[in-house]
């Protein structure tokens, strides 16, 4: 029996993500190296101190610790939120947080309670896919601003706005990812950030600022100082901020946080309530105990030198590739780098050739709303491990050369088809 008669409208407009689509793949290739997902390295997971805290949470002694919560979150998280927020410059009361269960949740939560069907929403090109996703449930659309090298073009944003208005139509928000985006690793330079905060008012738009990288800078080339969150300086109330403790922590306790507006936030509540009534109790207690111990400052120290290293080995393999096959910014921060490729190559075709190599990689088309993107790559260096890295790097290389020499004419040379293909 078909069941398409029994979907609503907004169930036939749901698409799976390409990041989980790709895991599903994967699963089934042996020795398989995967850049796919953007998963921390469980390695660095604090298992001792979770362990520990886990055990005497589970003593008993609290019975709320497997109890239904407060749908705002466990009290006492809400109120260690302030010195961390605070030591990112960003200054809240208790009726402006909001526990939420991962940043996804923040996301779906924006999308249900700040979003009409038909509503514009702006996002950077590319974005991440999990916001499109929420976005899309919701039946926005979504309108893409190329970004430069330090991150979305804000002049590109005003003619964006102007152009749906004379539509017509209704923008609603600005999504954002300022530090180490997904899937970039851009990081937005210091000035832009205030011409956002001065561009919201004057468009009078919110900004939804997605921040779960932030404590990932890596010391070779940023500071604390770069990573200052968009809503540390929003004195007008324009920003909905969202970060999490997947990134730091571990993405398993699904914790994460916004700070907003109360309005918004009081309507977040309500829109939670239906969604999970809270979320996980052990979680929340888990986490408030890591805070209390300081897990989160030493966890900063050792992951940025971590993710560090890893992007210095996954760099050094691909430029073994040799000259004009790849070109990336250099994250400075995050899990990504984010590669384009000669204008020749169809990420595509790329990836069904380097499954048969066993390595995988995200297609750079699946984050960008308006189809392009065909020749670029993200690959994520945070899960495998250093010799993985410089194995499944070398396996996409010759996975590249031998999609290039492919599309020589029969007979041809690299010199008549124009495209180059170094050997190394
Ligand atoms: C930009 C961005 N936002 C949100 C999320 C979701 O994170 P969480 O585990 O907190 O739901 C991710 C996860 O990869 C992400 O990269």
């Amino acid at each position: 029996m078909s069941y398409e008669r029994f979907f609503s409208h907004a169930a036939a407009a749901m698409r799976e993500s390409a990041i989980r689509r790709m895991g599903t793949l994967g699963a089934r290739i042996p020795d398989l190296i995967s850049f796919a997902p953007g998963f921390p390295d469980p390695a660095m997971f604090p298992w001792d101190a979770l362990r520990e805290a886990a055990g005497d949470l589970l003593s008993g002694d609290d019975r709320g610790a497997l109890q239904y919560g407060p749908t705002r979150g466990y009290g006492p998280l809400l109120q260690t939120l302030e010195p961390l927020l605070a030591s990112r410059g960003i200054a809240s009361t208790l009726d402006q947080r909001l526990i939420t269960s991962g940043s996804q949740q923040g996301l779906d939560l924006v999308a249900r309670v700040l979003i009409d069907p038909d509503d514009v929403v702006l996002v950077e090109l590319p974005t991440y896919t999990g916001a499109i996703s929420a976005f899309v449930n919701a039946r926005a659309r979504l309108m893409g601003v190329r970004q430069d090298e330090d991150g979305i073009d804000v002049d590109e944003l005003d003619r964006a706005v102007a152009r749906v208005r004379a539509e017509g139509r209704r923008v609603r928000l600005l999504y954002v990812v300022p530090n180490f985006q997904n899937p970039t690793g851009l990081l937005i330079g210091h000035d832009k950030r205030r011409r956002l905060l001065e561009w919201a008012e004057k468009a009078d738009v919110l900004i939804v600022e997605d921040d779960p990288y932030g404590d990932l800078f890596f010391p070779d080339s940023a500071g604390p100082a770069d990573t200052r969150p968009l809503k540390a300086d929003d004195t007008a109330g324009r920003v909905v901020y969202l970060s999490s403790f997947s990134k730091t922590l571990a993405p398993g306790l699904r914790t994460a946080w916004v700070v907003a507006p109360e309005p918004i936030v009081q309507k977040f509540d309500v829109a939670k309530q239906a969604a999970d009534i809270c979320t996980g109790s052990l979680d929340q207690r888990l986490v408030h105990r890591a805070l209390g111990a300081g897990l989160l400052a030493a966890q900063g120290e050792r992951l940025r030198a971590h993710y560090q290293g890893k992007r210095i080995v996954m760099e050094r393999a691909i430029a073994a590739w040799g000259p004009g096959l790849a070109s990336w910014p250099r994250p400075r921060g995050g899990f990504f780098l984010w590669l384009t490729l000669p204008p020749a190559v169809d990420a595509e075709r790329l990836l069904r050739r380097a499954l048969g190599l066993s390595v995988s990689f995200v297609t750079g088309s699946a984050f960008f709303v308006d189809g392009s993107g065909h020749n670029t790559v993200r690959l994520s260096f945070s899960q495998p491990s250093e010799p993985e890295i410089e194995e499944g790097i070398a396996r996409l290389g010759r996975a590249l050369r031998e999609e290039l020499e492919s599309q020589l004419p029969a007979g041809g040379s690299s010199a008549d088809s124009g495209i180059s293909v170094p050997r190394g």
